[in-house]
C-alpha cells in the first residue's frame, strides 16, 4: 500500500515554484503578485489567509493584503476588486470565502478578471474546464490530479467514483477525470446524498474520491481490494482531524491512499501558488 504524502509533494511544488521565480527575477522580471482579500474577522479565514500569505512570501510571490472590516459595503468591495483587476503588479486575486452577511459572494467572484481568478471559481474558468480549454482550475481538484501524476497513478480506462458534488471540489474533479489523457479518460460516477446504495457505487471504483465532509463515513466494506482512495474530506472531531474514509480499516485494502491530515490538504495552497505563477507568466511572458 502506498501512503500518498501530500505534504512532501506540496513542499516540492513550492520549492520548484520558488526556483522558477528566482530565475525569472534574475533575468529582470518583476515578482508575481497575489491580492489577498479578507473581509471580516472569521478566525478560520484569518488562519487560512495567514498561511497563504506566508506561503507566497516563501515562494517569492508578493502578496497584496486587503484586510477589510465586517461592515464593508458591497460597492466598496467591488471597487477594490476593480482596482486589483487593473493593477499591473497583481497577477492573481484571492477572495477568501465565506463573506460576512450582506455581501454577495457570486457578484464579487463574477467581478474578478478571469485571467486573475487563481481560485478557478469564475464561470468563465469553470466553462473553460467543461470545454477542455486552458484556464485556471479550482485548486483542490487540481491538487488531486497533481498527486496522481506525481505518484504515477494513471486513471485512463479506470472506473472513478467521486462522492460529493460541490462546485469547488466534486464537480470540477469530475470534469478533470473525464478529460482525455493519461490522468483523465476515466469513466466517472458522481455520487451525492440522494445516491441509492452508495456502498455498491463505491465498491465499483478503481479510484475513489471522497469529498463529503462526513467523518469516517466510508468503511472498509465499501472499498474494493486494490482501489486508490483519495480522501479530500477534512473533518474536525474530538479526537482531531479525520477524513471521510475510516482510514485504519480502509488503508490496508487499498493500492494507495491519502491520509488526513497530510494528503490532499497541503496541495490546495501549492496549487494556488502554481495558478498565480501561471497567471504571472501569461501577463509578463516570464
Ligand atoms: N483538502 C482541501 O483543501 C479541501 C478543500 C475543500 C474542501 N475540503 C473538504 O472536503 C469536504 C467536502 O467539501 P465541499 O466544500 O466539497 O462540501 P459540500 O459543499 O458540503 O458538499 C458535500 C457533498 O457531499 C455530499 N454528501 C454529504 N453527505 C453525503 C452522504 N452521506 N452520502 C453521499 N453524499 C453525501 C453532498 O450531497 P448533496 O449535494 O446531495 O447535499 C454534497 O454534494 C469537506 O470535509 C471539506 O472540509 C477539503
Amino acid at each position: 500500500m502506498i501512503l500518498i504524502d501530500g505534504k512532501k509533494i506540496a513542499a516540492d511544488i513550492r520549492a520548484e515554484l520558488a526556483r522558477e521565480i528566482a530565475a525569472a527575477r534574475n533575468a529582470g522580471h518583476r515578482p508575481p503578485g497575489l491580492a489577498v482579500i479578507l473581509v471580516g474577522d472569521d478566525p478560520a479565514s484569518q488562519v487560512y489567509v495567514r498561511n497563504k500569505e506566508r506561503a507566497c512570501a516563501e515562494a517569492g510571490i508578493r502578496s497584496f493584503p486587503y484586510h477589510l472590516g465586517a461592515d464593508t459595503r458591497q460597492e466598496d468591495l467591488l471597487r477594490l476588486i476593480a482596482e486589483a483587476n487593473a493593477s499591473p503588479d497583481i497577477d492573481g486575486i484571492l477572495l477568501q470565502l465565506p463573506l460576512p452577511r450582506g455581501l454577495d459572494a457570486q457578484t464579487c467572484l463574477l467581478a474578478i478578471d478571469p485571467a486573475k481568478d487563481v481560485d478557478g471559481f469564475h464561470p468563465v474558468n469553470v466553462g473553460r474546464l467543461a470545454l477542455g480549454l486552458p484556464g485556471h482550475v479550482s485548486c483542490t481538484p487540481a491538487g488531486v490530479l497533481e498527486l496522481l501524476r506525481r505518484y504515477d497513478l494513471p486513471t485512463s480506462g479506470k472506473r472513478a467514483v467521486v462522492v460529493g458534488r460541490s462546485n469547488i471540489v466534486g464537480k470540477p474533479l469530475t470534469m478533470l477525470l473525464s478529460r482525455p489523457g493519461t490522468f483523465g479518460d476515466a469513466t466517472v460516477t458522481l455520487c451525492h446524498s440522494r445516491t441509492p446504495d452508495l456502498a455498491w457505487q463505491c465498491r465499483q471504483a478503481d479510484f475513489l474520491f471522497l469529498a463529503m465532509g462526513r467523518p469516517r463515513a466510508i468503511t472498509a466494506d465499501m472499498v474494493s481490494d486494490g482501489a486508490v482512495v483519495v480522501d479530500i474530506g477534512i473533518n474536525r472531531t474530538p479526537e482531531g482531524l479525520c477524513g471521510d474514509a475510516d482510514f485504519d480499516n480502509v488503508a490496508p485494502k487499498t493500492r494507495a491512499i491519502t491520509p488526513v491530515p497530510g494528503g490532499v490538504g497541503p496541495m490546495t495552497i501549492a496549487m494556488l501558488l502554481s495558478n498565480t505563477v501561471q497567471a504571472w507568466r501569461q501577463a509578463t511572458g516570464a
